[in-house]
């Protein structure tokens, strides 16, 4: 089965080679069409010059890109922190503390009831574009509620990301120690047959340098990547840590060092910026030009969770992007398309390119650049997801 989209007014392919939107990853065509047969790209060009195929969809006019990556979620909890999210906004600081409230929401909720919140959450950004994402435990902290967490986002992704290592839990609030044995034990061995990754919160009030270098060996150790929340509340040791383990990608990234962005740039490791964090919890945003500026690949991602940022828009967050951390829209949507895909380490999403799969949004729209300057609005028309039509406005 083929489908030919035609009389796209601008086809983002980003199929230029280059290693970040500072690099000129973003390409797009214009009057261009493209031809989706069993679930991959097979063309792309001139709408004049398109084959024929088995469907034909008139575009008319509109702005075609690669489904969003979202190389950042927690979309496995229960409950709500809405009156957090109010005392901040009256002046009380984010701080890591406010994980436990949901840790204990969660533990206290069935596995339906965590199944349920789970994919209205992954309807909502299909609704929003997002094709690929990935998911992450770390609201059960104990070796039942963190594998039963991991087993659930398996269902909904193949990118399930291990985070026993979120915070330590009350339980353990004299014993750290023996909460980094658990996690890097028993815990870590009921959650890595069902995980691609694992993470570990690297801050004041989670985890210091050396516990989280311990989580990620073992981690590597038990056949998961790595990947690290790394500088969201103040200077410290988590880029480096990152780097220094290989991670797919250092996230956060609000506080950085001179020493941290060039650790960044001579690295396979993605600097992950979260708009929407920095927006939900009232930080300076960190300036994305300082990270283009020294060479670092780049993604935007949500990080949807119920504390620090609980949005599921991925045009809300380049919004942000360009508004607030000086991205082009250009960069903006490369770093949320083909630099989400490099956190995650596909080369199969993120772009367009012949053999990618077509996971493709339809904007309602005339080019990409909408998406920061019509900010708040619906403008998602169709999705595709491995070629077949999965969401419509
Ligand atoms: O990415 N920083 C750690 N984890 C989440 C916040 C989780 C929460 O506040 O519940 C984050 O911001
Ligand atoms: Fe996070």
């Amino acid at each position: 089965m083929s489908t030919l989209i035609t009389n796209i007014g601008e086809l983002v392919t980003n199929t230029r080679e280059g290693d970040s939107a500072a690099s000129t990853g973003f390409e797009a065509q214009s009057d261009a069409a493209v031809v989706i047969d069993d679930g991959f790209i097979a063309w792309t060009g001139q709408t004049g010059k398109a084959p024929a195929a088995d469907e034909r969809v008139d575009a008319a006019g509109r702005v075609v890109l690669p489904g969003f990556v979202d190389s950042h979620a927690h979309l496995v909890f229960a409950g709500e922190r809405g009156a957090e999210f109010a005392a901040r906004m009256a002046g009380i600081p984010y701080s890591a503390g406010g994980i436990r409230s949901t840790v204990l929401a969660t533990r206290e909720a069935t596995d339906a009831e965590l199944g349920r919140n789970l994919r209205l959450l992954a309807a909502e950004m299909l609704a929003q574009g997002i094709t690929t994402f990935e998911c992450k435990s770390g609201y059960g902290l104990t070796v039942a509620d963190e594998a039963r967490s991991v087993v659930l986002a398996a269902e909904v992704t193949p990118e399930v990301t291990y985070l026993g290592a979120h915070v330590v839990p009350p339980e353990f609030a004299s014993d750290p120690a023996g909460y980094v044995d658990l996690a890097c034990g028993p815990m870590l061995e009921a959650c890595a047959p069902h995980a691609k990754w694992v993470d570990v919160f690297c801050e004041r009030g989670a985890f210091d340098a050396d516990q989280a270098r311990a989580i990620l060996a073992a981690g590597r150790a038990a056949g998961l990547q790595p990947r690290v929340h790394a500088n969201q509340l103040g200077q410290g040791p988590g880029v480096r840590v990152a780097v220094e383990a290989g991670a797919a990608s250092a996230d956060h990234c609000t506080y950085l060092s001179d020493d941290d962005v060039d650790a960044l740039a001579g690295s396979g490791t993605v600097a992950t910026l979260l708009p929407g964090v920095e927006f939900s919890t009232r930080q300076p945003y960190p300036d994305a030009r300082r990270l283009f500026d020294a060479g670092v690949t780049v993604a935007i991602a949500t990080d949807c969770n119920p504390g620090s940022c609980f949005t599921s828009s991925m045009p809300f967050c380049i919004a942000l992007a360009v508004r607030d951390m000086r991205m082009t829209t250009q960069e903006a949507v490369w770093a949320a398309t083909a630099g989400g895909a490099r956190a995650l380490r596909r080369d199969d999403v993120g772009h367009l390119g012949v053999g990618a799969r077509a996971d493709i949004v339809m904007l309602n729209a005339p080019s990409h650049a909408y998406l920061a300057y019509r900010p708040g609005v619906p403008q998602v028309a169709s999705v595709w997801l491995g070629g077949r039509l999965g969401w419509q406005a």
